[in-house]
Formats: structure tokens, C-alpha cells, sequence
């Protein structure tokens, strides 16, 4: 089924076994280099990242977290992905285009860490007020997604059972078919 897609996109997992071992400044430069290359609504570039190496900062963007990702203490480094739709295309009445730009950059970092050899996890459970005021991030920007990165770690004594099963455990996906289709909706190959 994925023959010939790209071995990063086949390979990127969003895992939890991390190791704290210091990601190289020249790495992290490089994820954001890829981030920024990434296309956008009239080349808009409507991302901003904070990348967050300080040790007390790092305490602070954890303490954002909710529990479910307490996991992601023991990480070297957090990319913290904020927008303002101000910045991007805002066409008719619901099309802003800011948060999906800022996706696709997100996408480019998280190719370019596992390239590297580094997981790069993105999550959503946090408390963007929290957040935004640990790093001095304007309040007219959303801070859309943490990007949670580290070298593969031992998973033994630091994951719930749950996420020790989900280190191995195979993806989940609907199938193609349910949501990539030919010619219409519905439509199938060759029809
Ligand atoms: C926007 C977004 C928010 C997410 N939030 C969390 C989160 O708060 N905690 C977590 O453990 N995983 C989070 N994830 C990871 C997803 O659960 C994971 O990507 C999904 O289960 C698919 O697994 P895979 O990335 O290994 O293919 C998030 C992923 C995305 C894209």
C-alpha cells in the first residue's frame, strides 16, 4: 500500500519514548530552515516558531502541558507553531488560510527531525494563555501546536503501559478509499 511514498513520511511516527539528550543547535536550524520552505496562500509565511532550549523555559512550556503529555518533560526541546490569521489569504467568508500554511511548515519540520534521526510529536494538549505568557508570544497569535522533540529514548519506567503499546503498535489510518476519491465524491478508480 505505501510502495514508493517517501520513506520520512512512512517512517515519521508521533512516539513518546524520548531521550533528553540536547538536539544540536545546527539540527534545530535546519528544522527550521525545512519549516520555512514550505508553501503558502500568495507566499504569505504566515508562521512563526519559538524554538524553547532554555531549561526553565522548557519547565514552563511543560507546566502548559496537560497531563496526558507528561511524556513530553523529559524533551531537550519544544517548537512552539503560532499564527495570527491576519497574516495570511482570508478569502469569502470561512477560507483563512494562516493555520493550514503553519500546518504545512509543521509538516516540513516534523520530515526534516525524522530525517535526522529525532521524534518530533506534535501535540495540541496544552493551555495556550499559559503558553503564550511562559514565552512572551503577542496575544493576537494563536499558538496552534507544540512540536515536542527529542532522540529516541528508553520507554521502560517513564511511559504509561497505554503509550508503551502505542511505541509498537501498528498506524491507524481509514482506508484511502474513505477519503481520497476520482472524479467525484464518492468516485472510484476507474469508474
Ligand atoms: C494537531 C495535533 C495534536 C496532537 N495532540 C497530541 C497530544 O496532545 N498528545 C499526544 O500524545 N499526541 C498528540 N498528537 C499526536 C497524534 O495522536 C498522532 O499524530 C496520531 O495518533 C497519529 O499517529 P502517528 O503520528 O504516529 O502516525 C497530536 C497530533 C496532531 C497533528
Amino acid at each position: 500500500m505505501i510502495d514508493g511514498v517517501l520513506p520520512e513520511i512512512v517512517s515519521r511516527r508521533a512516539l513518546r519514548a524520548l531521550s533528553d539528550r540536547e538536539i544540536p543547535n545546527e539540527v534545530l536550524v535546519r528544522l527550521a530552515q525545512a519549516a520555512t520552505l514550505a508553501p503558502s496562500c500568495y507566499n504569505s509565511q504566515p508562521w512563526r516558531f519559538v524554538f524553547v532550549t532554555s531549561r526553565e523555559l522548557r519547565r514552563r512550556v511543560h507546566d502548559a502541558t496537560i497531563g496526558g503529555n507528561y511524556w513530553a518533560e523529559r524533551a531537550p526541546c519544544y517548537v512552539v507553531a503560532a499564527t495570527d490569521l491576519e497574516l495570511d489569504c482570508r478569502l469569502d467568508l470561512e477560507r483563512d488560510y494562516a493555520l493550514f500554511d503553519t500546518g504545512l511548515a509543521v509538516q516540513n519540520l516534523l520530515l526534516q527531525a525524522t530525517r535526522e534521526g529525532v521524534i518530533a510529536h506534535p501535540i495540541a494538549g496544552f493551555d495556550e494563555a499559559a503558553l503564550k505568557r511562559a514565552l512572551e508570544i503577542p496575544e493576537r497569535y494563536i499558538a496552534i501546536a507544540v512540536v515536542v522533540l527529542g532522540y529516541p529514548g528508553d520507554e521502560n519506567g517513564h511511559l504509561s503501559a497505554a503509550h508503551r503499546r502505542a511505541e509498537k503498535a501498528p498506524r491507524e489510518r481509514h482506508a484511502v478509499s474513505e477519503v481520497a476519491w476520482f472524479n467525484r465524491w464518492g468516485g472510484t478508480e476507474g469508474e
